[in-house]
């Protein structure tokens, strides 16, 4: 299955990562579903797009999913069928398990995780009737191992993919694929819109993003192996070997994983 001619609902088209995709799926003949918080933004990035009017802006809050079923339901209703889910929306904090509030903790879990797969959960009856579909999630090597300021951004992380690992032994036979996506550094606004230990806005573009991969690299990784069909993929630069040292030198990675910053 390739892009062209099929609909793609992108989680977190707002910024970053989700409206770079929505770029490069819109270049590649996608129809595009962009959703986030801020449909203004929204709108300005589908004005930017490869076939503006073939695309649909469709606001939604990760962290109210209470009516998931409805909203998803009219969404077909309008779009007819969702080929790709890009579950890609989230945030990212930059505080101490120490001093993180537990209201901070909910919040990333709620977004990062229940909504996530919230609205997955919610579309899965559509690709079952529809003969399949493919759902990307995009984690991060913070799903893979933690690191100083991340606890519970690494926690949602990590809960993503024993979700999603099951979810895809199960859906396997219903012809829905699952592809996770784990970046390293990317330069996008994520640590700009990290939260703090009380909620706020952390607001600083961290080094590590700012010396970190290109959007429109990382992007453009994303697509290949989707388009490969990987189960999982890592992206980055060096920092995304530290996921094999952890693996096969556990000692060795605690000595270097202990010695890097964290911003
Ligand atoms: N950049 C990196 O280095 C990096 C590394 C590993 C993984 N990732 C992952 O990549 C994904 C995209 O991040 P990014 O780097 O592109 O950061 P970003 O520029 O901050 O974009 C985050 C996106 O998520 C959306 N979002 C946040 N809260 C939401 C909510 N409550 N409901 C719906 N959408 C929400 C934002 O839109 P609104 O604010 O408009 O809602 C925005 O579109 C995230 O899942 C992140 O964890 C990024």
């Amino acid at each position: 299955m390739n892009f062209s001619g099929k609909t793609a609902w992108v989680m977190g088209a707002s910024s970053g990562i989700g409206a770079e995709l929505s770029k490069q799926l819109a270049e590649k003949g996608a129809k595009v579903i962009l959703s986030a918080r801020n449909e203004n933004a929204l709108n300005e990035i589908k004005h930017t797009l490869k076939n503006e009017d073939l695309h649909f802006v469709f606001p939604f809050d990760l962290e109210n999913t209470s009516d998931v079923d409805s909203k998803v339901s009219s969404l077909i209703g309008k779009v007819g069928e969702i080929h790709y889910l890009f579950n890609n929306g989230g945030l990212s904090q930059r505080a101490t398990a120490f001093e993180t509030q537990m209201v901070v903790e909910r919040k990333i879990m709620e977004i990062n995780y229940f909504g996530n797969i919230a609205v997955a959960k919610a579309l899965l009856p559509y690709m079952r009737k529809q003969g399949g579909g493919k759902i990307i999630v995009i984690s991060s090597i913070a799903g893979k191992f933690g690191f100083f300021l991340r606890a519970a951004y690494s926690a949602s992380k990590h809960a993503l993919h024993g979700f999603y690992e099951s979810l895809r032994l199960e859906e396997e036979e219903n012809n829905i694929t699952v592809h996770i996506m784990c970046p390293g550094k990317i330069n996008t606004d994520i640590s700009k819109n990290a939260l703090t230990e009380s909620g706020e806005k952390h607001g600083v573009m961290d080094h590590n993003q700012k010396t970190g991969m290109t959007v429109s690299d990382c992007t453009n990784e994303i697509l290949k192996a989707v388009e490969k069909n990987k189960r999982e993929k890592l992206i980055g630069g060096k920092e995304t070997i530290a996921v094999y040292i952890k693996r096969f030198f556990p000692n060795l990675f605690y000595k270097i994983i202990r010695k890097q910053s964290a911003v």
